[in-house]
């Protein structure tokens, strides 16, 4: 039986994907923020798969914790056969109004954290030659106003799997970076705004951005199972690839950086996006 840990599994994607990889009949070890304590989430997986089911508080930012979950899988028998480093939110709003504080954390969660657990449970990953997922995202293949530090948050993930990917191939450990477009998931009510200073200079575009964030949030269609489905069957391949990406807008957004040469897609970005943030 595969033994499948996953972080940020109380809500959203990691939410899903513990319930698709146990009805596969993995073994899963979900974790998350003071999960013991929400009970709720997951009562019916709790009764249904004793045997194969595992819940542990894990705040990726908290190295105690992340220590913890090590010393648990030591005593499950020190394997690790799938990581989804999945846990992560975001912070929205110009750089020059966010606080140290704010950039520090955002940094803290959806890189440093991801680093540390992924460092501790390397030896037993090295141990199953496992696989490991990476959440990135669409904002981790471009850049975009007022996204600038969940973007650089995404980019730091990208370089660190790119270069993990062939680091661990020496270990026959394999690297895939989750690329997912815009999902209903509970990221949008998570999202923290920076735009609370009445004097700040980008008061224009950030209206205008979170306008038109809530438009298009209250258009997502995408449904996040397709995710977590998909992050399993990658799961059950011998291969994986180097990057996976999900969605419509996903894979626009991949196929517009990859395919338009610089010299025209900033200036292009820049005259659309300067026009629709611009706007009074
Ligand atoms: N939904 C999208 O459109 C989208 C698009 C691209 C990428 N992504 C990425 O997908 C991943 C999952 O997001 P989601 O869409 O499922 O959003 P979500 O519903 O907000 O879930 C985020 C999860 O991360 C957890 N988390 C946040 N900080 C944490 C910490 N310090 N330690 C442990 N867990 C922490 C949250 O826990 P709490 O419940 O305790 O807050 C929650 O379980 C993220 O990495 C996100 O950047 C999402």
């Amino acid at each position: 039986m595969r033994k499948v840990l996953i972080t940020g599994a109380t809500s959203g994607f990691g939410q899903l994907m513990v319930k698709e990889f146990l009805r596969n009949g993995d073994f899963v070890i979900a974790t998350g923020r003071n999960l013991i304590g929400r009970r709720h989430l997951f009562e019916h997986e709790r009764a249904k798969y004793s045997q194969s089911f595992r819940e542990l508080n894990l705040d990726i930012t908290d190295q105690q914790q992340i220590q913890l979950v090590a010393k648990e899988i030591e005593q499950l028998g020190g394997t690790l056969d799938v990581l989804v480093n999945n846990a992560g939110h975001g912070l929205f709003g110009a750089m020059e109004d966010l606080n140290s504080e704010e950039i520090r954390h955002q940094m803290e969660v959806n890189f440093f954290g991801l680093v540390e657990v992924t460092r501790s449970l390397l030896p037993f990953l090295r141990r199953s030659k496992a696989k490991i997922f990476n959440f990135s995202s669409v904002f981790g293949l471009m850049g975009f106003p007022l996204t600038s530090l969940y973007c650089a948050s995404k980019y730091a993930v990208e370089g660190l799997s790119e270069s993990l990917r062939i680091e661990l191939s020496f270990h026959q450990v394999q690297v895939c970076l989750i690329e997912p477009g815009g999902y209903r998931t509970d990221f949008g009510q998570n999202l923290k705004w920076s735009h609370k200073n009445p004097d700040s200079v980008y008061l224009p575009q950030m209206k205008n951005y979170q306008n038109l964030h809530e438009h298009f949030s209250k258009k997502k269609t995408q449904e996040p199972i397709e995710v977590a489905r998909g992050v399993l069957m990658l799961s059950l391949r011998r291969k994986i690839p180097m990057r996976k990406v999900f969605g419509i807008d996903g894979k626009f957004s991949y196929a517009l950086k990859t395919l338009v040469p610089e010299f025209i897609y900033f200036p292009v970005m820049e005259f659309i996006l300067g026009k629709v943030l611009s706007k009074t």
